[in-house]
């Protein structure tokens, strides 16, 4: 039987590869209003504002590449399959960095900058360009309502039965570049304990929920998170 691992990785994992992180030192957050720009009301209010946001994070994301971290994630996740086991990718992040690097269903419990929605109707599809304001909803008509497909504050995590599942059939726990302040993401960690797997935190510094870990390593995720991965392909769970 194969070894499972849950990763949960948050905006740490895609600092190296340009893209911002929230709540670090010059951080999304820092520089603007997420109740303006991350929320239903906001939108509401202003959904000029918000689309330009997303349209310059859009414009970054084309520009940017994975980073080691991301490359060593798809590694694991090739190895633990080709040994019986298994890798369930939950990202907090909304980039698609994790997909450019050969990762495959990665769970984005926050949504999807790439991919457009519709406010009225709830439909998606895949989308780099800007979010147009004067944009028909294909699918219901609706004028005006085009967003990205990200979950903003006050709206529900996706996935949450399949990570309840994963948790269940995890060996291991590893949270990768998330401060943990965010929930229900950041409560992953203490589920996971409660169901006796093991933890492990991969951060720049320690995080908001750092005691919650068996065991930690800290430094830029280029470079801890390919050694942690093969420390855990050389030795499993041992390490
Ligand atoms: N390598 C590893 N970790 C890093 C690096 C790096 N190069 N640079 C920063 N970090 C760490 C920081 O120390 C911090 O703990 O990554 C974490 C980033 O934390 P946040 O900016 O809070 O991002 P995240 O945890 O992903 O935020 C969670 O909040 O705003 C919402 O929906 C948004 O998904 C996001 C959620």
């Amino acid at each position: 039987m194969g070894l499972n691992v849950f990763v949960l990785t948050g905006a740490g994992v895609s600092a190296e590869s340009g893209l911002g992180t929230f709540r670090d030192e010059g951080g999304v957050w820092t520089q603007y209003d997420l109740a303006e720009v991350a929320t239903p009301e906001g939108f509401a209010r202003d959904p000029a504002k918000v689309r330009a946001f997303y349209n310059a994070r859009r414009e970054n994301l084309a520009g940017a590449a994975p980073n080691p971290a991301h490359v060593a994630l798809a590694r694991l996740q090739r190895e633990l399959a080709a040994r019986g086991g298994g890798l369930f990718l939950c990202t907090q992040n909304v980039d698609d960095l994790h997909e450019k690097a050969g990762s495959t269903e990665v769970v984005h419990i926050h949504g999807e900058l790439a991919v457009t929605r519709c406010h009225a109707c709830e439909a998606t599809r895949s989308d780099t360009g800007p979010l147009d304001g004067e944009a028909i909803c294909e699918a219901c008509g609706a004028a005006g309502m085009a967003r990205p497909h990200v979950v903003w504050f006050g709206e529900m995590t996706l996935f949450l039965d399949e990570i309840t599942d994963a948790l269940h059939a995890a060996d291991l726990f590893v949270a990768i570049g998330t401060s943990g302040s965010v929930y229900p993401a950041a409560g992953f960690v203490s589920e996971a304990r409660a169901l006796g797997v093991r933890t492990c935190e991969l951060n720049l510094e320690p995080s908001d929920n750092a005691w919650a870990f068996d065991e930690s390593f800290y430094g830029p995720a280029g470079e801890v998170v390919p050694a942690w991965v093969e420390r855990v392909l050389g030795e499993g769970l041992r390490s």
